[in-house]
């Protein structure tokens, strides 16, 4: 089997992490692994089938002979360093914002728009779509085939883990602090978060949303290819380390029971259903946590329109919303015999 010179960008963070671990256990064709952080990292080391690897820092000549890219190492990072890696003659799958909305680049989720990723040969570069995007529209495409979604209400709960490492520590520092009777730090959040929910998740825009409420609405379109789908998002963040709950609400154009749902998802690539709420059965981030699939319950009819449903949607964010779908872009490159 032919084997891969793998460069993980940003190896020493939250998502890094998780990108080297479903290397290892998914069993990527790996020849050899790089992995870069910022000089701050340097020393630092990363185990990765039994072997501790040296974190190297990320500098301009880091990819030479490197043939895929995994990149995670922040917005201005990969701005700076992807283009500089593809030129390179990597393909560099980018986590962070940075490209996303470019038309040139693909936005790709393997189960939702797989035929996307030829588009990577343009500029070198996929793009990784947002944790909170991914894991709806994994739910979304089954039921817009069938149905075709007119209208999406969605509103999230989402894991401090999102934030990165640095945001998983002020909420177990938090927690730790208040039963201790001490003071908080707040250095993260604008808020304390522990013990409370934030309705502001990345920064505020003219018009009243929050980025991540807009990536929901801009990255979902340009998914599933539609721009008629329109997108309205609620992004929130609570006291939770892994896992993004969602509830989504859909309104489509063709009348689909809850029953229908149920069937269309059931057995679908990446989607598990989880609705038996005679049995208090339903997706919760401490089961999804870890977790490859998205899960999907309280599926019910929205009694208030014609052609409603209401959905509860829940993932592992740091695996399917980033590592775990990252990779999947990898395998499926080389599955097309792409690189
Ligand atoms: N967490 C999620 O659920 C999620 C989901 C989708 C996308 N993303 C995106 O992925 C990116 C990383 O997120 P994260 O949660 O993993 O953040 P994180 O835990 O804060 O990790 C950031 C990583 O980037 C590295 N880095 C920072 N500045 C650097 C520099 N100047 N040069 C080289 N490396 C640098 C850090 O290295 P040091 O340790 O040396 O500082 C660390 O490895 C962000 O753009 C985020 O928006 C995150």
């Amino acid at each position: 089997m032919k084997t891969y010179n793998v460069a993980v960008a940003g190896a020493t963070g939250a998502v890094g992490n998780e990108m080297v671990a479903i290397l290892e256990e998914r069993n990527f064709p790996v020849k050899n692994l790089k992995l870069l952080a910022s000089s701050r990292s340097v020393g630092k080391t990363i185990s990765f089938k039994g072997t501790d690897i040296k974190v190297e820092e990320l500098k301009e000549d880091s990819f030479k002979g490197v043939d895929i890219g995994l990149f995670s190492p922040g917005g201005a990072v990969s701005m700076k360093f992807a283009p500089i890696a593809a030129a390179s003659g990597c393909v560099v799958i980018d986590n962070t914002s940075a490209f996303r909305m470019e038309p040139d680049i693909p936005l790709v989720v393997p189960e939702v728009n797989e035929h996307a990723i030829a588009g990577y040969k343009n500029r070198g570069i996929i793009s990784n779509p947002n944790c909170s995007t991914i894991q709806m529209v994994v739910v979304l495409k089954p039921l817009h085939d069938f149905a075709k979604i007119k209208r999406v209400v969605v509103s999230t709960y989402q894991a401090v883990s999102g934030t990165g490492k640095k945001a998983i520590y002020e909420l177990e520092q938090q927690v730790l602090a208040i039963y201790n009777n001490k003071e908080i730090e707040k250095k993260v959040y604008p808020h304390q978060i522990a013990f409370n929910c934030l309705p502001h998740i990345d920064s505020f825009l003219e018009n009243g949303y929050t980025k991540e409420e807009m990536k929901m609405v801009n990255e979902t379109r340009k998914i599933m290819g539609d721009n008629s789908i329109k997108v309205s998002a609620t992004a929130v963040r609570i006291p939770v380390i892994y896992g993004h709950s969602e509830s989504i609400n859909i309104e489509t154009e063709k009348k689909i029971t809850a029953d229908e749902v149920r069937k269309l998802l059931q057995g679908k690539p990446g989607i598990t259903v989880v609705d038996n709420p005679a049995k208090n059965e339903y997706p919760m981030p401490i089961y999804a946590a870890g977790k490859d699939d998205v899960f999907v319950g309280r599926i019910r009819e929205d009694e208030s329109i014609e052609n409603g449903i209401n959905m509860w949607v829940v993932s592992d964010n740091i695996r399917k919303g980033a590592a775990l779908n990252t990779i999947q872009i990898a395998e499926l490159l080389i599955e097309k015999g792409l690189i």
